[in-house]
């Protein structure tokens, strides 16, 4: 799967560039193009936003159009449906909460760089054999916390995670500690409310705050 390989390759840059993902839900897409300001404002590179919203699509598109050095990807994948409609909107790279057949088939017809979600070890096994070795651990706090990562690194040594879910800006350090840890996902930096009421002040602030965060984690 040499081309499947490359596009992980590339996934793993973009994450390892990240740091921290903000994990978006967006209503309007009125208001990308002021998100992707506030977040390129605030010195970040990358960003998810989540296929849970009908304007989500357009959102994309709207930020790539808005800051095409963004990278934005699209999360909630589900179905090959959704990756194929994510595909066309210009994101990324996707991400899924889990992987069945259906989804895995699908990101290796289109060579896409999908990051799927696990929990246990019999599912990153599964996943490992569909070809996939970067994957998202979710829900992060709920499923073990960095505990669970660090038993991880035993049997499952070339595995590389992101993970997301429950993770704030005070537990970002324990999980970016982690040798097998690329980034981690958080709604916290840019809100769903702080989007709505177009609160771009805040958001950039948080931005900084989680590039300080990362950088920290990496000295
Ligand atoms: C999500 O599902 O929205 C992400 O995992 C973000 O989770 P969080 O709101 O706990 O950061």
């Amino acid at each position: 799967m040499k081309d499947g390989e490359r596009d992980i390759m590339s996934l793993q840059q973009i994450l390892r560039r990240a740091g921290i993902i903000p994990v978006i839900e967006i209503d309007d897409a009125a208001r990308a193009q002021g998100l992707a300001g506030a977040l390129m404002e605030g010195g970040l590179e990358v960003a998810e936003l989540t296929l849970r919203t009908p304007a989500a699509l357009e959102a994309l598109e709207a930020m790539k159009c808005a800051a095409p050095a963004l990278k934005v990807g699209m999360g909630s994948i589900a179905t090959p449906g959704d990756l194929r409609r994510a595909l066309e909107a210009g994101a990324d790279f996707l991400v899924s909460a889990g992987l069945t057949p259906a989804l895995a088939g699908a990101a290796q017809a289109h060579n896409a760089p999908l990051l799927p979600g696990v929990m246990t070890p019999s599912e990153l096994m599964e996943a490992v054999q569909a070809g996939f070795s970067t994957l998202k651990f979710f829900p992060a706090e709920a499923a073990g916390g960095p505990a669970m990562l660090k038993a991880f690194a035993g049997p499952f040594a070339d595995v590389r995670f992101c993970p997301t879910g429950g993770i704030g800006p005070e537990r970002v350090a324990a999980w970016l500690a982690l040798p097998n840890v690329l980034c981690v996902g958080g709604s916290w930096v840019a809100p769903r409310a702080a989007i709505a009421h177009g609160d771009w002040q805040g958001i950039a602030a948080n931005a900084r705050k989680a590039v300080v965060l990362a950088k920290e984690a990496s000295a």
